[in-house]
């Protein structure tokens, strides 16, 4: 079927099948380039977080005058000596979580939470995602984080470690804060030592689907491009082979015909494989042009 064809067919086809291979190349290239990007985004974002904890846990809690009508969940509560104002505890894990709702409402992309397998707060419960990342840090302590793609999302995890700073509320009850024990009873999250992992930051991101990626590849600049890589080909294939072996057939075809000293046009200066054939050809004709020549002898 192919034998059929023209080269120029043949040759737009192979085009084509080029360009897809190319293109497909380039999506595996953009998928996992999508991947470094997104882990970017995730690790960015946690780090923020990590940061923004180790500023609360290095004073312990932070206490607020009063409670915000949003965020009503505290640690402990003082009163001033003159009884005329309340203060409010919040503890990194607290904090964390109020910051964490803050986010989720704006227009970045990442949210993210705290999670531990020795959860205290019931809000803080790991999903099957965080317990596996968990269960992963704690075997190994030299991974630094988890990933996976979940139905649209990509999810994200690092571990937390246990510091000095932790300890008070988290190492021996004895030492914890009336307000922790009180709110909380000595039995949850309690007995780690520094190091330990302590619980992860868990990050959700909104996955790049095919299409955006799609999208992206399909705008006009990477159009014209395309349209002119086929151009090129195409004029290129015309001019520079195709044309030129049509004339060069209907020539030797009517040097066949006996049109003996019909001149083959000659490109000065060009010596590629068609040139080859029509100096061939030339010297075919010149073969039978002095065999004619030896059999008229004869004859006469
Ligand atoms: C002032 C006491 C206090 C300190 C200091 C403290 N925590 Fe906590 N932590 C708590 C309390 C109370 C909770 C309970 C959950 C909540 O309030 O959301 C908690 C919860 C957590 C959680 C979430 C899981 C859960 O139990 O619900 C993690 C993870 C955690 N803490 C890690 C740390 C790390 C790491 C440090 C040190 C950098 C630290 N905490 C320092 C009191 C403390």
């Amino acid at each position: 079927m192919f034998s059929k064809w023209s080269i120029q067919l043949k040759y737009s086809l192979i085009f084509i099948l080029t360009l897809v291979l190319i293109i497909a190349g380039l999506f595996i290239g953009i998928y996992t380039l999508k991947t470094v990007q997104l882990r970017n985004e995730a690790m960015a974002s946690a780090e923020q977080v990590i940061a923004f904890r180790t500023w609360v846990a290095n004073s312990g809690v932070v206490w607020v005058d009063h409670l915000s009508p949003e965020f009503r969940d505290f640690l402990g509560k003082r009163t001033s000596g003159d009884n005329t104002m309340e203060f409010f505890s919040k503890n990194p894990a607290l904090a964390t979580r109020e910051l964490s709702e803050i986010v989720g409402k704006t227009a970045t992309r990442a949210t993210f939470r705290v999670t531990s397998d020795e959860y205290r707060n019931p809000a803080n419960a790991p999903d099957p995602f965080e317990s596996a990342s968990i269960r992963t840090f704690k075997a190994d302590h030299n991974q630094k984080y988890q990933d996976a793609f979940e139905g649209n999302f990509y999810r994200y995890s690092q571990p937390i470690f246990v510091q000095q700073s932790c300890l008070k509320c988290h190492g021996d009850p004895k030492d914890a804060p009336a307000d922790v024990i009180e709110k909380y009873g000595d039995k949850r999250a309690f007995g780690y030592k520094v190091g330990d992992v302590r619980g992860i930051i868990s990050v959700k991101l909104p996955d790049i689907t095919l299409a955006e990626v799609f999208l992206t590849f399909l705008n006009p600049y990477t159009v014209v491009l395309i349209v002119l890589a086929f151009l090129l080909n195409f004029l290129f294939t015309q001019k520079a082979i195709i044309k030129r072996l049509k004339e060069l057939a209907l020539a030797t075809e009517r040097i066949a015909q006996g049109e003996l000293d019909l001149p083959l046009q000659d490109n000065p200066g060009s010596r590629d494989e068609i040139d080859y054939v029509r100096h061939t050809i030339d010297l075919l004709r010149n073969s039978v042009v002095v065999a004619m020549r030896r059999l008229e002898k004869k004859l006469t």
